[in-house]
């Protein structure tokens, strides 16, 4: 199905539009019902429940993306798939199986194919799976039913700059998870918990943060909704080893990229915020955030600068960002066989 006629694409942000379908799924007295599309878009949930009280929920993002000759793929959805179910492991939640997983995110592609955008703007449909714990409670337990919900929506870049350098404040007054906490699983509480050193942040001028480890503050973990990775003077490729971060999708797929196609050395450390002088390149990296090179970082009072004084994307971010989104719009071979066609 061709993208929506009457609808300006050109003018896409990272925000919420309402596309016509859903997919909701319940869970009940132990068992999945089948799920089903609807079109409403709120939810009415018991006043006491798990999820509004004491955060037990998780989510993941997913992207559509439309390619030249117009077909629909999706990036690694089993990846997205396994997380979230290491997620609900984590916060005692009822595990979606692998089939209503991949049933309900097809579904809602599928239900809003005209939404996907047109090939070629850097835009896509954005796909938030949810699971949160429903019905009546007051006490601190696991919620005694679920709901499993997928809605999509057409988004543009999450950095407004799209592929420019973003700066970063080292945050080393907040922490953004513990070493055993839920920073390896995709919990809202991570997000919530980020919300005012975002804030303060992006009043001090940087785009984001950059969070170091809760421990001693000594490492760097990753940014508020992506990973990171370093390009360090002696031509590796790090990335922060961290049980308190999200294991990113989009990093393990960059990272595997920058060794299979360039012959980069790549390697999952802990990177100490005193390696930064020795920094060449950074990026961001996830599905919202695609890569997004990094081109200062204000740590100590003062400004550190990357590649071309953080006025430019320097090269390995930038044949990173070419090879993943020219794969994930089906443009080259997909040789690790990581895209799924949505087929209406
Ligand atoms: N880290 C955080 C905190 C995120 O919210 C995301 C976004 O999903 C990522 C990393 C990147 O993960 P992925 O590449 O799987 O999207
Ligand atoms: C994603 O990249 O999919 C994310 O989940 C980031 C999000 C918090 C906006």
């Amino acid at each position: 199905m061709e993208p929506k006629k009457d609808f300006d694409w050109k003018k896409l942000s990272f925000q919420y539009i309402k596309t016509p379908y859903r997919f909701h799924a319940h869970w009940k007295d132990g068992k999945w019902d089948e799920g089903n599309l609807v079109t409403e878009n709120t939810i009415a949930i018991h006043e006491g429940a798990t999820s509004i009280h004491y955060g037990q929920q998780c989510f993941e993002g997913m992207k559509a993306q439309r390619s030249k000759d117009g077909r629909v793929f999706l990036f690694r959805p089993k990846e997205n798939m396994k997380r979230f179910q290491d997620s609900a492991r984590r916060l005692l939640m009822a595990e979606v199986p692998e089939e209503l997983f991949m049933k309900g995110v097809l579904e809602a592609v599928k239900a809003n194919m005209e939404y996907v955008p047109p090939y070629g703007l850097g835009a896509s449909l954005y796909i938030r799976p949810l699971l949160i714990g429903m019905g009546e409670n007051l006490g601190v337990h696991p919620a005694p039913e679920y709901l499993f919900l997928v809605f999509v929506s057409p988004v543009g870049p999450y950095f407004k700059e799209g592929f420019k350098p973003i700066s970063l404040k080292v945050e080393d007054h907040y922490d953004r998870a513990a070493p055993n906490g839920i920073g390896n699983v995709k919990a809202g509480g991570n997000y919530s918990a980020a919300l005012l050193p975002l804030k303060k942040a992006q009043a001090a001028g940087f785009n984001e943060n950059v969070y170091l480890d809760a421990k001693e503050h000594k490492y760097f973990e990753e940014v508020g909704a992506a990973n990171v990775f370093f390009h360090f003077k002696d031509g590796t490729l790090a990335t922060p080893k961290s049980s308190a971060i999200l294991p990113s999708i989009t990093r393990r797929s960059v990272m595997e990229v920058a060794a299979d196609e360039y012959g980069i050395e790549t390697i999952e450390r802990k990177v100490g915020v005193d390696e930064i002088e020795n920094i060449v390149e950074a990026g961001a990296c996830g599905t919202a955030a695609v890569i997004t090179p990094i081109g200062s970082m204000g740590y100590n009072n003062q400004i550190y600068k990357f590649y071309a004084q953080g006025k430019e994307p320097g090269p390995v971010c930038t044949k990173l960002y070419n090879y993943l989104t020219s794969l994930q719009l089906n443009d080259i071979e997909d040789k690790k066989g990581w895209l799924t066609e949505v087929i209406k």
